[in-house]
């Protein structure tokens, strides 16, 4: 058997943080020890000069590399790897006092005075050429060198900038797209208050103060410009690195709360995804009572992660040791969360994980963010340090899972348009109570629960092979992209399963909705036709009242809440109807066969105890099976799978619950790569334990 390689080409999980000896420069006794404590703690990769442009360039034009050469000859004589960063995310302050054209104008149009981080404008043309210079001569000096692994491409690009430049660039975009301004004006609907565009000048950006979000259509084309516009600037970043000769991968590490530019479009030029985290784990008591929680989210996020870029393993680029200083309430990690933590990662498809930060610094925002050293009495010996420990031990046993992947029937749809537009943009029903993505989370929780491996995926993106899955999961799919209809009805057409409902296909890709009640071919596929949508309060309920003998089994009531739809059908089966007020009668359930698949349609939101009722008999009606039968896993349990080329199945199961969990295998077994043990025929997982079970093969 081949030793399996990790998405960076080399052998084992990777196991790092970010380090900035950049803050250091002056200690040069405190460097010494970081490398005395690296192998300690089992730290195999540093990502560097992610904040260092000032100590690489003090003054304009001049660089001084002579610190990141002594780090690099220091890592070379190590088995370290090196993750360098272009350092973009911070500008020196000499470069914005003295151009303070490249620094960002916030949504009022104040241009911002220099200082902090992500403060410049993604389109100055004068910032772009001076990161160019910069990463350039990265590439030159250390492009080859063999410590270096990958280049993280900047920091957590977020926000907009709102000057004259970025405005031009977003009117130079929208006349690529649509062409004419009557295409325009058509698409964005802008007789509706006289919002008539007359000349390109008259396009902003939307501002609280100024068109705000009176046409959608512009606060959707704005957002979207702004995607590109980051994955523009990414893309010019990578390129003078390229041009200084390194052929190193790269990857740009996306912002925890990262909802807020398309992911997809973003991580378009880089060649590996990587994602920070900083779920505060322990912000309920015992999260299993909350409708969804942190833990959850996680999952969820780091199976987008997959669906990013299908067929390759992620990296965890940054999480916390610790606690985080920004938080509300900054909570330490709860001993055994940390490993548990890190290996949900990996299960869910990563191939390492690295923390901010490897050291504390004495002062400045994050003095007191936790760190591998952080500032106490506890140094090498704290409680942190072990846990990092355990968590290298982990991963070092773990080292046969490197480069393996996670292969689902199931994927649940999450894609930015949508969210944008029904989180932030649109009026329907009031802004905040969308429940999207809520109500793919609450989807995917049942997944997770249920031992239903799961992908997150944008369905539209020509990098969503649906062929791959056999249902799709598909809440409030309201925007429709042009050409997914299509792609979606191929889809089922040919075996597919698709779970859909309240609120999906309204809209055309300019948000514009069908003036039928929804796109005749969506129409077509679901074998409905809407005709209105009523809203309840928090405290309503209308039922969904199954018919007897209905196709999937189900005879209990349940709640319908928040959402209902009062639709027609043409061609679906009813499955169950509304139980109440003046609509009781219509269908609030359907299924429509078509070709070999079958399309579900809830037309209202439910709640848990559907959820879980529906999903387990589409499950059972169309071959999709747990990895365990339901019910195996005990609340708070999660277990997730990744396979290897080779056919060997790794499967992780995970205890985030306050006891001890039993866990009955149902004829499995295999041999925990944690402990080096056998299973048994059941395992009993400690409060924040796991097991990694490489299965015998039956
Ligand atoms: C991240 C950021 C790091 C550090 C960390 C603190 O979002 O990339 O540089 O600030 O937050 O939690």
């Amino acid at each position: 058997m081949s030793t399996p390689l990790n998405v960076l080409g080399s052998t084992g999980l990777l196991h790092g943080c970010d380090y900035n000896p950049d803050q250091w420069l002056h200690a040069p006794s405190v460097i010494d020890e970081d490398f005395r404590l690296f192998p300690e703690a089992g730290i195999g990769v540093v990502s560097l000069n992610i904040f260092g442009w000032a100590q690489l360039e003090p003054e304009e034009g001049r660089y001084d590399f002579g610190w990141l050469d002594d780090i690099f000859d220091r890592v070379a004589r190590t088995d370290l790897k090196i993750f360098l960063s272009t350092p973009s995310a911070a500008a020196p302050n000499w470069l914005t006092y003295r151009y303070p054209e490249v620094l960002r104008v916030d949504e009022t149009g104040r241009r911002r005075l220099p200082g902090t981080r992500m403060n410049f404008c993604p389109t100055s043309a004068l910032y772009r050429e001076k990161v160019a210079a910069l990463n350039q001569a990265l590439s030159l000096r250390y492009g080859k060198h063999p410590s270096l692994a990958l280049w993280h491409i900047s920091n957590e690009y977020h926000g907009m900038c709102y000057c004259d430049d970025c405005e031009a660039g977003f009117r130079s975009w929208l006349q690529r797209k649509y062409g004419s301004l009557d295409a325009l004006n058509a698409a964005w609907w802008s007789a509706f208050w006289s919002r008539t565009y007359t000349s390109w000048e008259q396009i902003r950006a939307p501002r609280g103060h100024g068109e705000g979000t009176s046409v959608h259509g512009l606060c959707l084309d704005w957002r979207r410009f702004g995607s590109d516009l980051w994955a523009d600037f990414i893309a010019a970043e990578i390129a003078a690195i390229r041009a200084g000769g390194s052929t190193v991968p790269s990857a740009t590490n996306l912002h925890p709360g990262g909802l807020q530019h398309d992911a997809w479009r973003l991580t378009a030029p880089t060649d590996i995804i990587s994602w920070d985290a900083y779920p505060n784990y322990h912000d309920r008591d015992e999260p299993w009572s909350v409708a969804w929680n942190p833990i959850v989210y996680q999952s969820f996020v780091q199976d987008m992660c997959r669906g990013l870029r299908p067929g390759r393993p992620w990296l965890l680029m940054e999480t916390t040791p610790s606690s985080a200083n920004w938080m509300e309430v900054p909570k330490l990690k709860r001993p055994g969360i940390h490993r548990l933590t890190v290996l949900q990662s990996i299960a869910h498809g990563a191939d390492g994980t690295l923390y901010f930060q490897w050291r504390a610094g004495r002062g400045g925002e994050e003095k007191f963010h936790g760190a591998v050293l952080e500032n106490g009495c506890g140094g090498s010996r704290s409680r942190v340090f072990a846990d990092v420990r355990s968590a290298t031990d982990a991963l070092n046993n773990l080292a046969p899972v490197a480069g393996s992947l996670a292969r689902s029937q199931v994927a649940v749809g999450f894609d930015w348009d949508n969210w944008w537009l029904q989180a932030e943009i649109l009026s329907h029903g009031g802004r905040g109570r969308s429940h999207y993505p809520w109500e793919q989370l609450d989807l995917y929780r049942e997944h997770w629960e249920n031992a239903v491996p799961c992908d997150v995926i944008d369905p539209s993106s020509p990098l969503s092979d649906l062929s791959r899955y056999r249902l799709l999961v598909l809440p409030q799919h309201y925007l429709l992209r042009t050409g997914f209809v299509e792609k979606v009805t191929a889809w089922v057409e040919a075996g597919g399963i698709l779970l859909t409902g309240v609120l999906s296909g309204w809209a055309d890709a300019s948000d514009l909705v069908y003036s039928d009640g929804m796109h005749p071919g969506w129409s077509r596929l679901v074998g409905l036709r809407r005709e209105e949508l009523d809203h309840l309060y928090p405290d309503e309920k209308n039922r969904f009242v199954f018919a007897p003998g209905n196709a999937l089994g189900l005879k209990a009531e349940f709640a319908a809440v928040a959402k209902l739809e009062l639709n027609h059908l043409v061609g679906a089966e009813v499955l169950a109807i509304y139980g109440d007020d003046f609509y009781a009668g219509r269908p609030a359930l359907t299924v429509n066969a078509v070709g070999s698949g079958f399309v579900y349609y809830q037309a209202a939101r439910s709640e848990q105890p559907l959820r879980q009722a529906l999903l387990a008999a589409l499950w059972r009606r169309h071959g999709i099976e747990p990895l365990l039968p339901l019910g195996s896993l005990p609340a708070g349990v999660t277990l997730q799978r990744r396979l290897a080329a080779d056919g060997r199945e790794f499967w992780f199961f995970l205890n985030f619950s306050r006891q001890t969990q039993h866990v009955p295998l149902h004829g499995h077994s295999g041999l925990d790569l944690l402990t080096g043990q056998p299973s048994g025929n059941a395992l009993n997982l400690a409060s924040y334990g796991a097991a990694v079970l490489a299965l015998s093969r039956s």
